[in-house]
């Protein structure tokens, strides 16, 4: 049974409390909540503000997963936000460690992401000082994009890296996540799901989280 953490970009802006309210009554487990800087990524989304809006709405875990340019620059501001776990992308971060670090220093968990082109091999050195890796199933910039299939051998290749190395670091999957593909997203290893679209445009929110909870 994997980690479910609906994504909040796809909640209706207006309707934020009725969102949390909503997230906070059903089975999700995290709230996953994406920050774009309109560099990193072409989109624009929010910041440690609204951050401390949902931090406020819940006790669950606010997964905070930043497509931004130089977080270091941030994650004082996240943490203060009351951010849990931030986790960071490897192609915006050339010293990676020293992100890596410096969130951990701050008392949050940390992750790293990777966007669709990127080798898991690449993490090879840096697994052992993270709680998380994120791979990326869609290009990040945006939700309701379709599951890009190649995906599925990153996340095998990445449980064998993590289980040679006996290593607790749990794998979150962020992009296109349906109730058609959790399964073999699942299967592969994954441990956490994100799953925007999938939740906030269904007809029954919670539910279907109960059913993404259920595979
Ligand atoms: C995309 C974000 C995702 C996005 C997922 O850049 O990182 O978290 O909200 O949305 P869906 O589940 O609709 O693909
Ligand atoms: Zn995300």
């Amino acid at each position: 049974m994997a980690l479910i953490a609906p994504s909040l970009l796809a909640a209706d802006f207006l309707q934020l409390q009725a969102a949390c309210d909503m997230l906070n009554e059903s089975e999700a487990d995290w709230f996953h909540l994406d920050i774009m800087d309109g560099r990193f990524v072409p989109n624009i989304s929010y910041g440690p503000m609204l951050v401390n809006f949902f931090r406020k709405t819940t006790t669950k875990i606010c997964d905070v997963h930043l497509m931004i340019e130089e977080p270091e620059r941030y994650a004082e501001a996240f943490k203060e936000a009351g951010a849990d776990m931030l986790t960071v992308h490897y192609e915006a971060c050339p010293h990676l460690h020293r992100n890596i670090q410096q969130i951990k220093s701050l008392g949050m968990q940390a992750g790293i992401a990777l966007n669709p082109h990127t080798p898991v091999e690449l993490l090879k050195d840096i697994l052992q000082d993270v709680d998380m890796v994120l791979l990326m199933s869609v290009n990040p910039g945006f939700g309701g994009q379709s599951f890009i299939p190649h995906t599925i051998n990153k996340i095998k290749r990445m449980r064998e890296m993590i289980d040679e190395q006996l290593l607790n670091v749990k794998i979150e999957i962020d992009g296109g996540v349906t109730l058609d593909n959790a399964q073999m997203i699942i299967e592969a290893g994954a441990d956490i799901l994100v799953a925007g679209s999938t939740v906030f445009k269904a007809k029954d929110p919670i539910q279907t989280i109960a059913a993404l909870k259920a595979i």
